[in-house]
């Protein structure tokens, strides 16, 4: 599928996505949005694909944030409706049963830092920049930042970060637990590529049950113990787990049909 604002390419069964507005520093404006909910739909709905790496054009910016002039003029209901459209796509992304990867290359700014904490995880180059601005703005974070900051690394340091709009590098993210892994720009891609690949050689419902269990805990009015007792029972009545447990004892490497 071609698109207007994205970049997509499929290698060894890995979907990368480019946000391809290099010149606005990749910045989020409503089509990115819409697009990127679409790639992420037919990625999740297509077997052949084991993951996805979400990156930026360029070598300055992952994503420096939704894209401001969008905001001028707006009133109450249509802020609320913008910061919806943002979550409902961001939360497909955090949802999905596949991995899904931001390969952080610059400033991952405002709606760019949003983006990289709903993506499960995040490598971040040695230029990576991170950080919350929207008080600079006079606005807050609106794609799920205030809650997945949060998440991340503690309420502390969120707060910190949220009401100070500091920006911190990547070594100070990966400190923080923002961000998996720290690498050279060079190896940014690659590095991404290999942790979905070990991710992808397990079983693939085992892996989409962990995102469940996860995403339960941070659900209200779900017990997540419960939820994990649920999707333990689904598990091993899996041919996958047949097959772990018959390949562990025959000590020999399992081979996944996901089923
Ligand atoms: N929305 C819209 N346009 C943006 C943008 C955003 N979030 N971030 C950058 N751009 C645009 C700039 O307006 C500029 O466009 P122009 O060349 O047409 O003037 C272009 O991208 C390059 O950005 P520029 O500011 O000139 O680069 P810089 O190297 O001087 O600064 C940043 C880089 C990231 C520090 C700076 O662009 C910035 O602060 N961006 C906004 C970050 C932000 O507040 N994000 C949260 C938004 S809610």
């Amino acid at each position: 599928m071609a698109y207007q604002t994205l970049l997509t390419e499929i290698t060894e069964g890995i979907l990368i996505i480019t946000i391809n507005r290099e010149e606005k520093l990749n910045s989020l404006n409503k089509y990115v949005v819409s697009e990127l909910e679409q790639a992420i739909d037919e990625f999740v709905a297509d077997a052949s694909i084991v993951g996805c790496i979400i990156t930026g054009k360029g070598n300055k910016a992952f994503v420096a944030g939704a894209d401001i002039s969008e905001f001028q003029g707006m009133d109450v209901s249509a802020g609320k409706v913008l910061a919806k459209r943002g979550h409902d796509v961001f939360n497909k992304i955090e949802n999905s049963p596949k991995p899904i990867i931001a390969a952080v290359n610059g400033f991952a700014l405002g709606g760019g830092c949003e983006l990289a904490m709903a993506c499960h995880l995040r490598i971040a180059s040695e230029n990576a920049k991170f950080g919350q601005p929207e008080v600079k703005l006079g606005i807050i974070p609106g794609y799920g930042g205030t809650q997945r900051l949060v998440q991340l690394i503690g309420k502390g340091k969120a707060l910190e970060l949220l009401m100070t709009a500091d920006t911190i590098d990547a070594h100070e993210a990966q400190k923080l637990g923002l961000a998996n892994q720290v690498v050279q720009t060079v190896e940014l891609i690659d590095a991404c590529k290999t942790m979905i690949k070990k991710i992808a050689s397990w079983a693939p419902i085992a892996i989409a049950k962990v995102v469940e269990c996860v995403q339960a805990h941070f659900t209200d009015g779900i017990d997540g113990f419960n939820t994990e007792i649920e999707k333990f029972g689904e598990c091993v009545a899996t041919e996958d787990f047949k097959e772990g447990a018959s390949a562990f004892i025959e000590k020999r490497k399992a081979k996944f049909a996901g089923k």
